[in-house]
């Protein structure tokens, strides 16, 4: 059985102190044992400072992105080393802003994901079709390439420490959410593929989240299908109430 996992992923907000005060409200609420994991990803410039203050919680910490190469004059990036450095588990790899904003290929994704691996870091690797593609009828196709050139050369006990974050780049921050029988269909789907590249017992292991526009209004529903094991949440992470109410829809 695949375990439930839920992300928040910050992105481009909060500096130290807001960061602070957001992870002091979610220390507050989440629960000692909250029936699943959580997972915050902080800008670069907090994880240190929330790390420090999430020691002792069952919260943990994951980076927003990271370079494929061990050091080297890469101007402006980071690398897995740092991001251990800083007490990060987890590393988000390929999300949609990355691939459409700052051009990330299938290709440069998988040499994230490799290293990542290589260094016991747990990727969030995301894919997820535009509102173009799906209308266009080809968002099994979409898919189908990304996971397959995402993952390639990666073996089956590898994969085990992946986790697979299927976000329709329409649902996201357009607070437009995938039906919950739109995403059980393409997280099968993707599901089926990681049985095909690996075997059954690698497809049932892995969680696959579902993100975009995820909410504590819609949670309850999209994490009662079969095959979404979690979510990763980009605006309702920003509020403790409202990640924690994601967490307890989760944890049911
Ligand atoms: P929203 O929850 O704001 O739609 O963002 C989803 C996302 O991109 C998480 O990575």
């Amino acid at each position: 059985m695949a375990k439930m996992i839920i992300a928040g992923n910050w992105k481009m907000f909060n500096n130290i102190q807001a960061s602070i005060e957001l992870v002091s409200g979610l220390k507050r609420l989440v629960t000692a044992n909250p029936g699943c994991e959580v997972v915050v990803c902080p800008p670069f410039t907090s994880l240190e400072a929330v790390g420090n203050y999430l020691k002792d919680s069952p919260i943990k910490l994951g980076a927003q992105n990271m370079h494929f190469e061990e050091n080297g004059a890469f101007t402006g990036e980071i690398s897995a080393e740092m991001l251990l450095s800083v007490g990060c588990v987890y590393v988000i790899l390929g999300h949609s802003e990355r691939r459409a904003i700052f051009g990330e290929s299938d290709e440069l994704i998988n040499k994230k994901i490799k290293k990542a691996l290589s260094k016991n870091l747990l990727p969030i690797f995301c894919i997820g079709e535009t509102l173009q593609e799906r209308e266009s009828n080809i968002t099994f196709d979409v898919i189908k390439k990304q996971v397959t050139e995402g993952l390639a050369g990666i073996s089956a006990d590898d994969m085990l420490k992946v986790v697979v974050a299927y976000e329709p780049v329409w649902a996201i921050g357009t607070g437009k959410t995938a039906s919950p029988a739109q995403a059980q269909e393409v997280h099968a789907f993707i599901r089926n593929l990681l049985g095909q590249l690996y075997n059954s017992t690698v497809a049932a292991a892995i969680t696959i989240q579902y993100g975009g526009s995820v909410k504590p209004e819609n949670a309850v529903e999209l994490l009662g299908q079969p095959d979404i094991n979690g979510a990763l949440v980009g605006g309702a992470c920003l509020k403790a109430d409202s990640f924690n109410s994601i967490i307890e829809a989760a944890s049911k």
